[in-house]
């Protein structure tokens, strides 16, 4: 089973993504945790992309490319991936199919959460507190809702044509979502 999860900042990506990795035993790969945690080890990667993270743009296609092939090639993990936050172009996308062809894995559903602009800003305003993330207060917060709008959305209509795309109102509380989710992936034929 690998599960792409999708949607704008604060839509709860990270939350669902370690729910179903509990629940299912399922690996979460997030492009955005990699990136931090280059930032946090002080590594040359992690020099080059941190003004970039937290001016709220994205980071190069080429980057987060190479980035997870490590992690797909991995034979251990294969088929079992939750991919949080990539792809968020359509470069990104189609790399990730290529990728996925490479190592005989495929995409079995993409969770699409959607949140108001609202929603975004009272959620990762919140945030601020707990996680202490450099790029969450309402104005770098706002230009990351920009950049979903413009060169992430798109990816939606990637999947609209492979038939894999399923809409979740991500208004929802917590566990309402995670009740949704495991429906649509117990639902998903020739699993468990
Ligand atoms: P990334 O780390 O992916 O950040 P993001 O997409 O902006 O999303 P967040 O992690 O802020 O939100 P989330 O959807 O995970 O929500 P969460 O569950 O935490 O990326 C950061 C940056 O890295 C990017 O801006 C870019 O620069 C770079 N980057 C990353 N990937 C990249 C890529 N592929 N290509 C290029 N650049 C890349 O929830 C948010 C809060 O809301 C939490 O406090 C949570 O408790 C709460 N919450 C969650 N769900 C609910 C709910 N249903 N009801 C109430 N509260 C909720
Ligand atoms: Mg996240």
């Amino acid at each position: 089973m690998n599960i792409v999860i999708f949607g704008p900042p604060g839509a709860g990506k990270g939350t669902q993504s370690k729910f179903i990795e509990k629940k299912y035993n399922l690996i979460q790969l997030s492009t955005g945790d990699l990136l931090r945690n280059e930032i946090k080890n002080k590594t040359i990667l992690g020099s080059k992309i941190s003004s970039i993270i937290n001016s709220g743009d994205l980071v190069s296609d080429e980057i987060v490319n190479n980035l997870i092939e490590k992690y797909i090639s991995n034979k251990k993990n294969k088929q079992r991936f939750i991919f949080d936050g990539y792809p968020r172009s359509i470069t990104q996308a189609i790399n990730l199919d290529k990728l996925l062809e490479k190592y005989d894995q495929q995409i079995d559903i993409v969770l699409n959460l959607s949140v108001s602009f609202e929603t975004i800003k009272k959620r990762i305003t919140e945030r601020k507190s707990q996680e202490q993330r450099a790029d969450d207060n309402e104005k770098i917060a706002i230009k990351r809702f920009k950049t979903y709008e413009l060169s992430t959305k798109p990816v939606i209509d990637y999947y609209k044509q492979s038939n894999l795309l399923k809409d979740i109102n991500g208004e929802n509380t917590i566990s309402e979502i995670n009740v949704e989710i495991s429906g649509l992936i117990d639902a998903i034929k020739g699993w468990l």
